[in-house]
Order: C-alpha cells, then structure tokens, then sequence
C-alpha cells in the first residue's frame, strides 16, 4: 500500500459545536496522520474558488454561504491509502446514506452540513492542499 497525503477540511456546523477533537480522534484512530492544521474563515470567494467544479450545481450558492459562514479546520492527512482512508471514515455525502460509525453518520445535520469534506483523487489531493498550505507548514 502506498503511503498517500490527502486534504481534509471540518466543516463550519462541525467546529460550531465544538466537534474539532472528536472529528480528529476519528480520523487519527482510522490510521490517519495529521500533519497540517489550521483554523480559517474564509471569504465566500475562497468558497466559490475552492469548490469551482460545483459551479453548475443548483447547491453551489448554498453551499458557499454555509462554508464562509463560520470557521472551518484545514488539515493535511497522511498514511498509508491516505485518500480512500480518509473518505472510508468519513461516509456518505449525504449523511442518510452513511454507514453506522462514519464520521457523517455520527455528526452530520444534512448533505450541505455534512461536518467534513476530503479529497476524492491524488491530484485533487495535491491541489486542495496547496490551495490552503504553503510547504513549511506541512511537517511530518
Ligand atoms: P463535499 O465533500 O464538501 O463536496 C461538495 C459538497 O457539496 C458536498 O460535500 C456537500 O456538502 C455539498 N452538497 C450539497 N448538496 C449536494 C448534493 N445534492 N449533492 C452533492 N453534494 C452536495
């Protein structure tokens, strides 16, 4: 298995109710590693450039007000199937269709606020976190 890095993003409904720790004790317990990590509030143009691809989509207005809607954890994640790992433990988009102890079965309040976004491609990886990281501040 190769040893993979991927992005990660908690949500604003997820920090709103204190739910930074716990999110990240999944993650770490699912064999993730978190090398990067910083609290942000971003801007809704950050929100429409980051989510870009979802322009055409008739959720995009939503989903960018909620996510400049308060602050959000950027992380770096890494370990071995990094990308799949990630997104395993973190279940279904829409948190209905969730497997029972994924992170959006267990946190989520609805397909926008679903708590935690991840990478789903090695590229898309690469480009989210150099979106939001800059080299020196990925250590590990
Ligand atoms: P995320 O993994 O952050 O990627 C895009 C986000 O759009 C997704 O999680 C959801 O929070 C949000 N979204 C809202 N409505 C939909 C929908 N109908 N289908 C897919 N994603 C949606």
């Amino acid at each position: 298995m190769a040893v993979e890095r991927t992005f990660s993003m908690i949500k604003p409904d997820a920090t709103h109710r204190n739910l930074t720790g716990a999110i990240t004790k999944m993650l770490e317990d699912a064999g993730l590693r978190v090398i990067g990590s910083k609290r942000v509030w971003m801007g809704l143009r950050d929100a429409e450039d980051f989510y870009a691809i979802h322009r055409e989509r008739p959720f995009f207005a939503e989903l960018t007000e909620f996510m400049s809607s308060g602050p959000t954890i950027v992380q770096v994640l890494k370990g071995e199937n990094a990308i799949a790992r990630n997104r395993y433990i973190m279940g279904a988009t829409n948190p209905a269709e969730a497997a029972k102890g994924t992170i959006r079965r267990t946190f989520a309040l609805s397909i926008t606020k679903n708590s935690i976004h991840g990478s789903d491609t090695p590229e898309t990886a690469e480009s989210e976190i150099s979106y939001w990281f800059s080299k020196t501040e990925i250590v590990g």
